[in-house]
């Protein structure tokens, strides 16, 4: 049987319901979100009223921040209903989604009453977070019961990658590859298969996980703020760590699901041994449940006035000042950008930082291996319910591999810590749980007791996995050859800020892929695409008044910027997440974008004191004349562009992108599973060499505005001076903007060259640099990471 989905109905508009029907509707799918009659209008005959539980639910979502929807406009493709009144729109739905209380009971008495409202071919799927999906699929129809199975969203199901697929003994394999399929490549998700066990793949690890933290807190003697400070960051976890997001989980919600899971898994020995510590009960039986009761492991309090947040002591059960860990070798570690040296580091290191993460690692590791082939079939399908589900840049078995997997196995033997015998198995065959051969990911495979490709990632690019194939780098990049003529180009420095050297390597990149090869494709593994130039070079050259190799820095960084944009061979960038200032200029010189669809965008220069000067003034320029004709300016379009950036306008999804003028809609392309998008520039490339790619040259007849433009700028300028919502200093920077989008003081539809509009934005640049109120906006976001408005 073959499945397509075009339309869907979400029942359930609570906190998952009426996410994920936003997470639909932001793919274009047309949604039916359904929920019970509202409890307070049961015999109301007002439709509205009658409903009102559903569009308040819908509302919440759709206020939510960070928003739960790609672009406010999707909202149109979400229709809400009752479960009393619209059963019959579920007719025409090809995907039903069960998102409602965590109760079996209320769950099969739900699918008693739509079942005879569906279409012999729907797909229908639970969201449960650990319901059996056999239990779940028992009164339903044979012809139903083939195409039900779980899809687990996590939240919030915009940002949380995961998609969890659970099949029950009787789901259609087609249907599971086709929903494994549909949710990595239209939802963007990284999806996983799972076997019908509590919990499924992600919380079950992670539960355990947290519950070792809690004992280990206690056996070791160690503080909440500790906790925190060796479980986040600095081992690749989210900020939140373990008690920080047990806060906003709840610790109520904690208690149910570790208790559920213990019931439930009477052969866990691992996880039934473990007991929470009396902390807990404590905390739950005094009301403190976390950020819904306002208190629970930290509570924000006024000290003089200003908010503090307290943590708590777990001897006293009293709130006290948070103490940051103290140690000179942590510190260090933490300052280290790369996550694999400073997970070898932090845990060889001898305090109780290191003591404690050795414990917990050694029992997690004990546990995944004996849950591959328990709860999943993979084992690369732990790591990946461990990293998409909650954010978490690291998997465990990765991590094992980066320590070592044979002597972590003699750690585990000395310390009487049991393994699952397959991995002595993979020690006779090789030395890690995975291996890179010819830029594709292997894993050893616990049936076949070898190492196979990873299915799922078969064919997918990813640029750090070709070292075999490193063409040229320095200490901040690396230059690979990935086949068919292609190179791709990706650095790493901290927040992947485009320094003297990604600059260099961009222009060596450029002269080896000219020379010998057909295309060059620049993409990056980091946590965020690029923060934008380095502002620390620019501030220290701006402070020690070192004007002339600040204005050679601007000027390499223009030319490789115009190189990118005239080079002979197509040139593809292909961002995600955070791409500020020089990351966005180098979008826009780009010949084409393969953005990831969580891609922020935002010209931001005017927040520290500057404007755009790597190309991204002028590129904005040249693209409001674009919008209308090449030849002609349009002012209204150029007043919005010159806003874009005068408001440092940040976009909060790739498709936003478009709509503040980042990326084009024709040109670009927004990727939604993010891991895909240098596979398919690469294929795009290809097909752009094979009709045959001819570069342009620099334009030198762009019509610019001058004097009138300048002029309007300037009354907005002091329009917004005079009502507050500007400082003399935006308007200082903002006027320096103006002047260079109207191509400076000459009469109205003056022709320039692009080198002329590079020419002013270096100079407003360097002026502005010799600014006071420039310095000190540069070094607040340097030392506070906050701009600062003065
Ligand atoms: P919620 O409590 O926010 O929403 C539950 C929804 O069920 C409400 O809209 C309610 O009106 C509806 N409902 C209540 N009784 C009903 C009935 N008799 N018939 C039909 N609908 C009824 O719950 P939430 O958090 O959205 O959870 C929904 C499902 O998603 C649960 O199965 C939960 O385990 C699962 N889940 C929750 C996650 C979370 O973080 N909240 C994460 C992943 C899965």
């Amino acid at each position: 049987m073959s499945f397509s989905i075009k339309k869907v109905a979400v029942i359930g508009s609570g906190i998952m319901g009426a996410r994920i029907a936003c997470l639909l509707a932001s793919v274009k799918l047309e949604v039916i979100l359904l929920d019970i009659v509202s409890p307070d209008f049961v015999d109301s005959s007002d439709k509205n009223k009658r409903n009102s539980l559903v569009s308040n639910g819908l509302k919440k979502a759709l206020e939510a921040s960070p928003a739960a929807i790609y672009s406010p406009s999707d909202k149109e493709k979400i229709s809400i209903g009752n479960l009393t009144d619209d059963l019959q729109l579920l007719k025409d739905c090809d995907w039903v989604i069960e998102a409602i209380v965590e109760n079996p009971d209320i769950k099969i008495q739900l699918f008693n009453n739509i079942v005879p409202f569906l279409k012999p071919a729907a797909i229908l799927s639970s969201n449960t977070s650990g319901i059996p999906i056999g239990f779940l699929s028992k009164n339903l129809p044979s012809a139903l019961v083939k195409n039900f199975c779980g899809t687990h969203f996590f939240n919030p199901p915009r940002y949380l990658k995961l998609l969890e697929i659970i099949p029950h003994e009787k789901t259609d394999k087609e249907l599971v590859q086709f929903l494994f399929d549909f949710g990595t490549k239209i939802l963007g998700k990284n999806s996983i298969i799972c076997k019908d066990k509590p919990a499924f793949v992600a919380n079950r690890i992670l539960v355990f996980a947290t519950l070792k933290t809690l004992c280990l807190t206690t056996e070791l003697g160690l503080t909440v703020d500790e906790v925190d400070a060796f479980t986040g960051p600095i081992i690749g976890r989210p900020k939140s760590a373990t008690y920080r997001t047990m806060d906003v989980v709840g610790l109520d919600t904690f208690y149910h699901v570790i208790k559920g899971l213990i019931k439930n898994c009477p052969n866990d020995l691992d996880l039934n041994l473990l007991k929470l510590p009396p902390f807990f009960e404590t905390l739950i039986s005094e009301n403190r449940l976390g950020d819904k009761t306002q208190q629970g492991f930290y509570k924000k309090t006024k000290i003089n006035n200003e908010t503090t947040i307290l943590s708590l002591n777990l001897q006293t059960l009293e709130y006290q000042p948070q103490q940051k860990y103290k140690n000179e070798a942590f510190n260090q570690i933490k300052s280290i950008d790369n996550l694999e040296e400073r997970i070898k580091k932090i845990m060889n290191l001898n305090d109780k930082c290191g003591q404690f993460l050795r414990h917990l690692h050694l029992a997690l590791f004990s546990y995944i291996s004996f849950r591959v082939g328990d709860i999943c079939e993979h084992l690369y399908t732990i790591d990946e319910g461990f990293k998409a589900g909650s954010n978490i840049d690291i998997g465990l078995f990765e991590m094992w591999d980066i320590l070592g997997v044979k002597s972590i196995t003699e750690k585990m033997r000395e310390a009487n810590i049991e393994y699952a015998s397959w991995v002595d198995d993979l020690l006779q065959k090789g030395k890690h749980f995975y291996q890179v051969r010819n830029g594709q990911m292997y894993y050893f495979d616990l049936t076949n007791r070898n190492y196979l490709p990873i299915e799922a990632q078969k064919n997918i690019i990813v640029l750090s996995r070709f070292e075999d194939t490193l063409v040229w780098n320095n200490s901040a990049c690396k230059l690979v050859d990935i086949g068919d003529g292609i190179v791709g180009f990706s650095w790493q420095t901290k927040m992947n800020t485009m320094g003297a050297e990604v600059i260099q390597g961009l222009q060596k990149s450029l002269d080896i892929a000219e020379k010998n090869y057909q295309g060059l494709i620049i993409a990056n593994n980091g946590q965020n695409f690029s923060a934008g130039a380095n502002l620390g070079l620019i501030f220290m050259l701006a402070a020690e008044q070192e004007y002339d190799e600040l204005e050679d820095a601007i000027r390499q960084f223009q030319q490789t910027m115009m190189r990118v944009k005239y080079s002979s061979v197509p040139v593809f960038v292909c961002p995600h997440n955070l791409c500020l200032g020089g990351g966005v200029e180098l979008n826009l010189h780009a010949h084409k974008v393969f953005a990831a669809a969580e891609t922020y965008m935002g010209l931001v220069e005017l927040g520290v004191g500057v404007i755009p000067a790597g190309g991204g003034t002028k590129e904005f320029v040249l693209r409001a004349n674009a919008e209308t004709h090449p030849f002609e300016v349009d002012t209204n379009r150029l007043r919005t562009r010159f806003l874009t950036i005068a408001q440092a306008k940040v976009s909060t999804s790739a498709f936003e992108a478009i709509d503040l003028g980042y990326l084009t809609e024709y040109k670009d392309d927004i990727i939604r599973h993010e891991v895909s998008r240098v596979t398919i520039a690469k294929r795009n490339m290809l097909a752009l060499l094979e009709k045959g790619y001819v570069s342009s040259s620099p334009l030198k007849n762009i019509p610019v505005l001058g004097k009138p433009f300048m002029a309007l700028c300037e009354v907005g300028i002091e329009a917004m001076l005079e009502a507050g919502y500007a400082t003399e200093h935006d308007a200082k920077v903002a006027k320096k903007l103006g002047y260079v989008m109207s191509g400076g003081m000459v009469s109205e539809t003056t022709l320039v060259s692009e080198q002329y509009l590079l020419n002013l934005e270096k100079e407003a640049f360097l002026s502005l640099c010799g600014e006071r109120k420039t310095l000190e906006r540069m070094k607040a976001v340097l030392t506070t990471g906050k701009p600062i408005r003065n």
